[in-house]
């Protein structure tokens, strides 16, 4: 069977990216961050990669990490987002995951197993981003009562940054600041950094850093591409031309009859849609290579067909190789212009979609 449309995932890329992070924080342990399925590029497959390459993983929540843990990932497994039950909490210690405290709620979940539970839990802090995480004023009240468990490991303390992404704000100065301040006088590890951070603001870096996106060879910075920062993008998302139209001066393509072709011309028909999770809102304009040839998208997404403009490409045919980002075409441009991050574009990518892995670089 021919796919409609296909993900190559080359895990040396993301090698590659990963002695990147290394090189720009040598000093600090590496939490690489895996959760939706990998930014959309395979959990298992990437944790399989860079198993024993990295310090930890991380993921959203107890259903990713069981994934993991079934594929025989036995790696150190943090929950970003900790644990949500009793039961939950049941499961995180039977699989060995460490749990990422960000309320009172929680921590009282952890405080009613039995004494002798082996609970590995990090703390989040609030530093001012105020989604989640303790006010720096609970800090020594939680502190006093992880120390009065004594199966509980500790592994450290944890805030998130809410602008890293933006060089020219001091937020990230300050969120740094008032995390240190409200932990001054406590032991135990800290850490900061997102990928923006551990590009950006070396002052984040501490005791480990967290990166995720730039893992995947993308750009976590507004107006550079990955490649910009000497990263490799792991996935090539392409498909393939399966009709070839001649249409006429004035003709309407797809739609909502968006775009009139200007002058006679060819229009190929892609097979990728919104269904695929190429997104509805990539704008006529946006460029595609076909045949090594870049051109452009015509007309509105639909659910699974895009039409592109053939004038560049006249030796162009039927089932022809048409790639939608990768290599040679920014993803960071293409969700540019559907007003988006790499980030949606890349964990936005459907089931139908076939995935392929390779070690290009082997
Ligand atoms: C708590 C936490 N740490 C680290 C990351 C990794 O961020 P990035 O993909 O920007 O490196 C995320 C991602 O959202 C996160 O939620």
């Amino acid at each position: 069977m021919i796919p409609r449309a296909t993900a190559t995932v080359d895990l040396t890329a993301i090698e590659h990216n990963l002695h990147q992070v290394r090189r720009l924080a040598p000093g600090s342990k590496l939490m690489a961050v895996i959760k939706a399925d990998a930014y959309g590029h395979g959990a298992v497959p990437v944790a399989r990669a860079l198993q024993g390459r990295v310090d930890a993983f991380a993921v959203a929540c107890l259903e990713e990490a069981l994934v993991l843990r079934e594929a025989g990932i036995r790696a150190p497994l943090v929950l970003l987002e900790g644990i949500l039950s009793q039961d939950e909490a049941a499961q995180a210690l039977r699989h060995d995951l460490q749990l990422v405290v960000h309320e009172d709620w929680q921590l009282k979940i952890l405080e009613a197993l039995p004494a002798d539970a082996r609970v590995s839990l990090w703390i989040k802090l609030d530093s001012g981003m105020h989604r989640l995480g303790f006010p720096p004023g609970d800090i020594w009240d939680v502190w006093r009562r992880i120390q009065v468990q004594r199966g509980w490991r500790f592994q450290g303390w944890m805030t998130h940054l809410a602008c890293a992404d933006e060089p020219d704000k001091d937020t990230t100065h300050r969120q740094a600041v008032d995390f240190n301040k409200a932990l001054q006088g406590l032991p135990g590890l800290r850490s900061l950094a997102n990928s923006a951070a551990v590009i950006h603001w070396p002052e984040t870096h501490a005791d480990w850093v967290r990166p995720g996106l730039m893992l995947y060879g993308a750009s976590p910075l507004p107006g550079k591409t990955g490649t910009d920062l000497g990263l490799r993008p792991a996935m090539t998302l392409e498909s393939r031309l399966m009709a070839v139209r001649a249409c006429a001066q004035g003709d309407a393509i797809g739609y909502g009859a968006t775009y009139r072709c200007p002058e006679a011309m060819r229009v190929g028909i892609v097979s990728i849609g919104y269904a695929d999770g190429f997104h509805r809102s990539v704008p006529t304009g946006t460029p595609v290579i076909v045949q090594g040839q870049r051109t452009s998208l015509v007309g509105r997404v639909s659910m699974d067909l895009i039409a592109v403009d053939l004038r560049p490409v006249p030796q162009a045919r039927v089932g022809d190789p048409v790639l939608l980002w990768g290599d040679g075409l920014p993803i960071e441009d293409i969700a540019a212009r559907a007003g988006t991050v790499p980030y949606e574009l890349l964990c936005g990518l459907t089931r139908r979609v076939k995935f392929v892995y390779t070690n290009r670089g082997i």
